[in-house]
């Protein structure tokens, strides 16, 4: 599948590493294995009808593979192959930072895209999304927040130090700002998806041809302390009159000096907004509870698909 994307092909896909299913593809000639073994978006049954996961599929001989290609995964920048040296980190919250790398070959990206990161050590790559906006393409800053006993993060968190290498490869990922779309924009986000909503809230406030529309930032934490700090978007022109930021917390009772927002963003969303819902472009990045709840929002309020940009976070 990458392979395909590099040479401009509209191969499907979405999270780019086994898990979300949609890069499958019917094997008719040759043989494959997957790098990754028993990835959750492949089963037995897919198995047995010869179907494969494109962005885990490693040819092992000439094969023909059948899959209906489409436009909309063309890549506007090939991805491509670099390494990213470790320039600076800075903590975002108590479990956030931004990791900002220079790139050994620059590659430019639209904002809201993602790159995959590969740590010494850790088996596979991991997809993680910029936050920074740049046209030269020398410089990926990450927002990445810490899992526990997770490989990649461990390695990003515990042991990379400046100067020192990771893989990266990108960038990928449909959620991009549209600045053709003349409609308000509505950015959601939730714990690790904060990276890809700041890339396009920055992006959003420079762009002249959306220099009419209204953008609200909508942030959701357990408590006060999964927030970041408000200058991370009120250093961007416009903040307070045409940039909106919402943040909302969804357990008071374990940060009991909490005056701001209760609750979650997709229903913060839909009391602001409401029916206005239905005329604004809206992105959203996040755990998959959270992707779920504003998939039902987006149903429940009648936004046309064509309006709304995700790329689902495992
Ligand atoms: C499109 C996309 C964008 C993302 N953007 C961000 C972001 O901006 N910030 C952020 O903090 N997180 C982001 N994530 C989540 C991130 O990619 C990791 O899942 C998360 O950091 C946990 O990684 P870990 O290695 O620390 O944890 P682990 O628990 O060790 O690994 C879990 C993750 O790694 C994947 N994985 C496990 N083994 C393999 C393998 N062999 N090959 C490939 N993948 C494997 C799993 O599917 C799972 O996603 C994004 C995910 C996706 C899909
Ligand atoms: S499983 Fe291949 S892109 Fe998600």
């Amino acid at each position: 599948m990458r392979a395909a994307v590099r040479q401009g092909l509209g191969f499907p896909y979405e999270c780019n590493v086994g898990s979300c299913g949609n890069c499958k593809f019917e094997l008719l000639e040759g043989e494959i294995e997957h790098l990754r073994k028993d990835p959750p978006g492949w089963s037995e049954r897919d198995l047995q009808r010869k179907r494969y996961l494109g962005c885990q599929a490693k040819p092992l001989t000439d094969c023909k593979i059948k899959l209906n290609l489409r436009d909309h995964y063309k890549s506007h920048f090939a991805p491509a192959k670099t390494v990213g040296t470790l320039t600076a980190i800075e903590d975002i919250t108590h479990d956030i930072r931004e990791f900002r790398f220079r790139l050994a070959a620059p590659k430019p990206f639209l904002p809201g895209q993602y790159g995959l990161i590969a740590a010494a050590g850790v088996e596979g790559a991991r997809a993680y999304s910029m936050c920074n906006v740049t046209t030269s393409g020398e410089e990926w800053h990450f927002q990445i927040r810490r899992v526990p006993n997770g490989a990649c993060t461990g390695a990003l968190f515990d042991n990379l130090k400046t100067g020192e290498t990771v893989g990266l490869d990108g960038p990928y990922g449909m959620a991009y700002l549209r600045e053709d779309a003349p409609r308000d924009i509505v950015l959601l986000g939730g714990g690790s998806g904060l990276s890809p909503m700041v890339s396009l809230a920055r992006a959003a406030t420079a762009s002249p041809k959306l220099a009419g529309q209204q953008i609200h930032f909508f942030y959701g934490g357990r408590t006060s302390r999964d927030l970041f700090n408000e200058t991370l978007l009120s250093t961007l022109p416009g903040y307070g009159a045409r940039l909106h930021y919402h943040p909302a917390i969804s357990m008071p009772e374990a940060d009991p000096s909490w005056t701001g927002k209760v609750g979650f963003v997709h229903d913060y969303a839909k009391e602001l907004l409401g029916e206005k819902l239905r005329d604004c472009e809206i992105y959203f990045a996040g755990p998959p509870m959270m992707a779920q709840a504003i998939t039902k929002m987006i149903v429940e309020y009648k936004t046309p698909p064509a309006q709304v940009h995700f790329d689902q976070f495992f």
